[in-house]
């Protein structure tokens, strides 16, 4: 049976809401104002999605999305909006997640929008093979979506794409090979094996490096502004080229003091510029990036403290807080033992850098019974899908 909708809002994750009789639909690929034809899909978590099949009235924001698999492939939820329409309703959706999961009240211009090129960002991607085909996956499926380009990703991943196809037509491909992803600064390829059904042989990676120039065979060197960053294969890296070398100056604004934290440190991005503003820094770093993070501080020369341990244990051994606290959790955000130690502990300044603004929004909740938001920034970190990237600077009231 076809629906007659009006779309309302978009929702974090891409989909546009509208209500039904008072039941409330979730549709992707379109845009808040539209009037749209659409047909059931299946219903999850008792939540009732829709697919488009017409748009009855579009948006004037609605633009032609340059991708041919837009749509189809799990990458991109956006495309369909222009640029500026996009920022607006990232930030009217930050604005909503704050006040509804957060009750932090906060009108949409108050948050500052960071953003930076488009289309071409992507340093990593991740590409999947099925008889001879490269591909991207669908949404919420396993079903390969073949593809000859990639426009979100940068020239080099893109150089990449016809390379992969041909190689994995090629007998030498090991068809049990399912996922690789490629990461690049745009002239080292570092490549990682993300899905396999049998261990790859050496001479493959050799044959990788005869057809792809730059291919490295360890750790990657990044350059970001005029630091240098080892990047193991499992170490974690900003994504976005264009804007990786701003996040710093973004999270730090003009920060300087006797002491500081870097916490969730990855291989160091935020460390060595904080250490050129505060004479003593401490890095944690829990995962496999700390290995990296101990060799690009101790490389630059610079007084950083790096500790392998988790942020939650690090905080429970410390009694005194730094002037300045930085913290970029995981999509899981801090969480009740982290964020409850950095409230006891009660840093001048603490800025939070979060990837998913549900998490975020909890934290502050939690954060907010010492703390007011002193700024907050919407990073645009990913254009053409659904996620986005915000800083937030908290001041104590304790002084
Ligand atoms: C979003 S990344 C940020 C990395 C770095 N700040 C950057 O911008 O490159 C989060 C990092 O936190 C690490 N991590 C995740 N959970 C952690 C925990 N409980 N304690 C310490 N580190 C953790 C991950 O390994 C990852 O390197």
């Amino acid at each position: 049976m076809s629906l007659q909708l009006r779309i309302e809002k978009l929702v974090y994750g891409g989909e546009g809401l509208s209500r039904l009789d008072g039941e409330v639909v979730f549709t992707p690929f379109v845009l808040p104002g539209e009037t749209i034809e659409a047909e059931r899909a299946q219903s999850r978590k008792h939540v009732q999605h829709a697919r488009l099949v017409r748009i009855a009235e579009a948006s004037p924001d609605r633009v032609e999305p340059p991708c041919p698999v837009f749509g189809r492939c799990g990458g991109c939820q956006y495309q369909h909006a222009a640029y500026e329409a996009q920022l607006r309703f990232k930030r009217e959706i930050l604005a909503e997640t704050l006040r509804r999961v957060g009750k932090i009240d906060l009108e949409p211009a108050r948050i500052a929008v960071e953003a930076a090129e488009p289309f071409g960002y992507r340093n990593r991607a991740q590409f999947h093979f099925e008889r001879g085909r490269v591909g991207y996956r669908e949404m919420n499926s396993r079903r390969l979506i073949a593809i000859e380009q990639c426009p979100i990703s940068s020239p080099k991943i893109n150089e990449l794409i016809p390379k992969l196809s041909r190689m994995a037509r090629d007998r030498r491909w090991p068809d049990f090979i399912e996922s690789l992803e490629v990461f690049t600064d745009g002239e080292q390829v570092q490549w990682n094996v993300v899905e396999s059904r049998q261990p790859v042989a050496k001479r493959f990676f050799e044959w990788l490096a005869e057809e792809v120039p730059g291919t490295v065979a360890g750790p990657l060197e990044y350059a970001i502004n005029d630091d240098r960053f080892r990047v193991g294969g499992t170490s974690f890296f900003q994504v976005n080229r264009f804007l990786a070398p701003r996040l710093g100056d973004l999270a730090m604004g003009d920060a300087r003091g006797a002491s500081a934290w870097d916490l969730y440190a990855g291989v160091g991005l935020f460390s060595l510029p904080l250490a050129r503003r505060f004479p003593r820094v401490v890095a944690v770093e829990a995962g496999r990036g700390a290995f990296d993070l101990k060799h690009n501080t101790e490389r630059a020369g610079l007084a950083i403290e790096t500790v392998n341990d988790s942020v939650e244990d690090f905080l429970a051994r410390e009694r005194i807080a730094p002037d300045f606290v930085l913290a970029d959790p995981p999509r899981a955000g801090l969480g009740r033992e982290a964020a409850g130690r950095l409230l006891a502990l009660c840093p001048k300044t603490l800025v939070i850098v979060a990837c998913d603004p549900a998490t975020l929004a909890r934290d502050l909740a939690v954060l907010a019974q010492s703390y007011d938001i002193g700024g907050i920034t919407l990073v645009d970190l990913f254009p053409q899908t659904f996620h986005l990237e915000t800083i937030v600077k908290l001041a104590s009231r304790r002084g």
